[in-house]
């Protein structure tokens, strides 16, 4: 076995990648697929779910498209339930759903306030808590959840509080997590990313866009595949000693 794969271990493993019909969910989980992990991709878009679990499929691993709102805890813990079933065990959770709003605080209507709150925080706790319960009980295993740079920072010129708590709190609940869990092996960890290539940033206003350009250390943004290696290491056997950890990869944008 190459020491590379021996050092990381991640061959056999199961999990699910939340948000993992498309985006950053979707090349993650192709790159773990394409470390020989089981992959099951869980997201509210039921046709693009599938088609990333065939694609996953072909390369020779385990997978399945399971549709499920991460803001139901009824149906997170169902669809958890189903997918350590299925794969016989849970090593990784990569809880990444998320979504954004750039209403400024002034006009946003509470129920819009609230939704980023409960995909990006409360769906976040629900499908680690959910995970957290089948690897205590299991023995262990490697969380990842979604933050953000905007758990660090606030953007500009865009208007996103919601967006910007949300994070902060995910990277909180990290580290709670990590201090609960941690006498189970239970390691919880989360990435914050800087802006991302993804459907969620191509369609935004271009001037704002431009503003982002002239703020940023390296010239252009990232792509999911940039933060593939990042997750890898944390789900692996090579981070056995990282939890409550927050791996920034936002191209040096908070630096400054
Ligand atoms: N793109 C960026 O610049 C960037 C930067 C930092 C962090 N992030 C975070 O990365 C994560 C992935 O973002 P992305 O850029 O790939 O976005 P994306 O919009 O391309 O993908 C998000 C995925 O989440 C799914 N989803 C949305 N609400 C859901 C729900 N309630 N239940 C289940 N699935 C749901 C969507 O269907 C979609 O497949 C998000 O948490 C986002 O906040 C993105």
């Amino acid at each position: 076995m190459a020491y590379i794969e021996e050092l990381f271990g991640l061959k056999g493993k199961k999990g699910f990648v939340t948000g993992g019909a498309q985006g950053i969910g979707k090349v993650v989980a192709t790159g773990m697929a394409r470390c020989g992990m089981d992959v099951a991709i869980v997201d509210v878009n039921k046709e693009k779910a599938e088609e990333a679990a065939h694609q996953i499929e072909a390369l020779g691993v385990r997978s399945m498209a399971l549709v499920c709102d991460v803001t139901s805890a009824e149906a997170v813990d169902a669809t958890v339930d189903t997918i350590a079933t299925g794969f016989g065990g849970l090593d990784f959770a990569f809880n990444n759903a998320g979504i954004a709003n750039n209403t400024p605080t002034e006009d946003i209507d509470l129920k819009d306030w609230q939704k980023v709150i409960d995909v990006n925080l409360i769906g976040v706790f629900l499908t680690a808590r959910a995970a957290g319960r089948k690897m205590i009980a299991s023995g262990g295993g490697s969380i990842i959840n979604t933050a953000s740079m905007s758990g660090h920072i606030v953007n500009r010129p865009q208007p996103q509080s919601a967006y910007n708590a949300s994070k902060a709190g995910v990277i909180q609940l990290t580290k709670s997590m990590a201090i609960e869990w941690a006498p189970h092996k239970v390691r919880v960890n989360c990435i914050s990313p800087g802006y991302i290539r993804t459907e969620m940033t191509v369609h935004v206003r271009q001037d704002w866009q431009d503003s982002w350009m002239r703020q940023s250390v390296l010239p252009s943004m990232g792509t999911p595949e940039d933060l593939v290696a990042g997750v890898l290491y944390l789900a692996s056997d090579a981070a056995a000693f990282t939890t409550g950890s927050d791996l920034v990869m936002d191209g040096g944008f908070t630096v400054v």
